[in-house]
């Protein structure tokens, strides 16, 4: 079967076909559709062999993750467990200002040989593309190098990523009672310095108490329009502290998290045709309600799934994983999760041009699955169903994922 996910009819609607071909050229799709419809033209294409009754889906894309960070903290989620908020694990000396220290510390070789083994280990669970985010360095040298890296990363191994800047993650140590001055440096030092060096698409900002208010991210992803950066934002994760609203009223291509929105946040969000990225591993790991993604698909608001991967709220990066939790703990439909980590992800990443659907055009990324099809897949929950992962159109070999 065939998963085309292609856009028309929304979030549920995944446009599958049985008994279906997919052939493709130099890295892109030149046509899909019934076996038997093949056109004459195709005939002398080399053939890539049978999908045998598996099931066939767009490369899967993990739209919103902390990629690049240093340590762990497994013993906070040993606290968490034992009743300690993350809040108050932050305040304790804890939290993201914890994996700053050891990001700063870490070396350019460390940091770029974790990435590649999890963007190998991505890729065996069908990921193609993958969104990265800053934010563990939070100086602007140690923004920019987290950058680098990333740029690097691009040419080192074959999983697509986009970059993006989140300086505004947490007010660092130097800055404490001198909130004005980092914002200052973030909008008028880094942000035209990451544009200068074209070292990321997007900015974001982290909107909730404890990190940086509304006003706040509004300066930091106005700066960064400014300098050609698309805005994203980290809206209503713990409470409803007016993120979807910022987003909205900002355009922003995607508004993440979400946990708390509220009914008229929704409402804006379906008003202003941002992409809501539901990151159900995080609500997991902090044991609270995930975002409404019923209520937000049923006002009109494409809802992509990620993985939120990063040291604190979700430290796995399991994508297939949160497409099941978007089922069981979001209602979510299984072919409506599909959409939501690949059309709708792309569009989140402004990548709907290039992936997300197997359509003439885009580029050969896809997935054969071994299941009959995305209910069975997403239901007979297994750690790694994939048998081949392909990126504009070469299989991703072992020797690629560091086997
Ligand atoms: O998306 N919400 C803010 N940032 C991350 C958590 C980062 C951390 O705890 O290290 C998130 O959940
Ligand atoms: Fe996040």
């Amino acid at each position: 079967m065939l998963a085309t996910c292609r856009a028309p009819d929304g979030q549920g609607q995944i446009h599958a076909q049985c008994d279906a071909a997919l052939v493709w050229k130099g890295g892109e799709i030149l046509w899909t559709g019934p076996d038997a419809a093949l056109p004459a033209e195709t005939s002398s294409l080399e053939t890539s062999g049978d999908a045998e009754n598996r099931l066939v889906i767009p490369g899967l894309i993990d739209c919103h993750t902390h990629l690049a960070f240093g340590g762990w903290r497994e013993d906070e989620f040993e606290q968490r467990i034992r009743g300690i908020s993350y809040q108050e694990i932050a305040a304790r000396g804890g939290g993201i200002l914890r994996t700053v220290s050891a990001t700063r510390s870490a070396s350019d070789e460390e940091l770029s040989a974790r990435c590649l083994k999890w963007l190998a280990e991505m890729a065996a669970l069908g990921v193609t593309t993958v969104e990265v985010k800053s934010g563990y360095g939070l100086t602007v040298e140690q923004e920019l190098r987290i950058l680098r890296i990333y740029a690097r990363l691009k040419q080192k191994q074959p999983v697509r990523i986009v970059s993006t800047l989140l300086a505004a993650h947490a007010l660092p140590q130097k800055f404490l009672g001198n909130r004005a001055g980092y914002i200052r440096q973030v909008a008028q030092n880094l942000i035209p310095e990451v544009a200068r060096q074209k070292l990321a698409q997007f900015c974001d900002a982290f909107v909730e108490d404890g990190a940086f208010t509304a006003d706040e991210a509004r300066t930091v992803l106005q700066a960064g329009m400014d300098c050609g950066l698309r805005p994203k934002l980290h809206a209503d994760q713990l409470s409803d502290s007016g993120g979807a609203a910022l987003a909205a009223e900002l355009g922003c291509i995607s508004a993440d998290h979400l946990d708390c929105v509220s009914e008229d946040g929704i409402r804006r969000l379906a008003r202003s045709g941002t992409v809501a990225v539901s990151l159900p591993l995080a609500s997991l790991y902090l044991g609270r309600p995930p975002a409404p993604a019923r209520s937000l698909i049923d006002h009109g608001v494409p809802v992509a799934v990620a993985t939120d991967f990063n040291p604190g709220t979700a430290p796995s990066f399991h994508l297939p994983l949160a497409m099941l939790l978007a089922c069981t703990l979001q209602k979510m439909t299984p072919c409506e999760a599909l959409k939501g980590a690949t059309l709708y992800a792309a569009r989140a990443i402004g990548e709907e041009e290039r992936c997300g659907s197997l359509e003439p055009g885009k580029r050969a990324d896809f997935v054969i699955i071994d299941a009959p099809s995305v209910n069975h897949w997403i239901y007979h929950f297994m750690a790694n169903r994939p048998v081949a992962t392909f990126i504009a159109g070469k299989r991703v070999e072992a020797a690629d994922r560091g086997e």
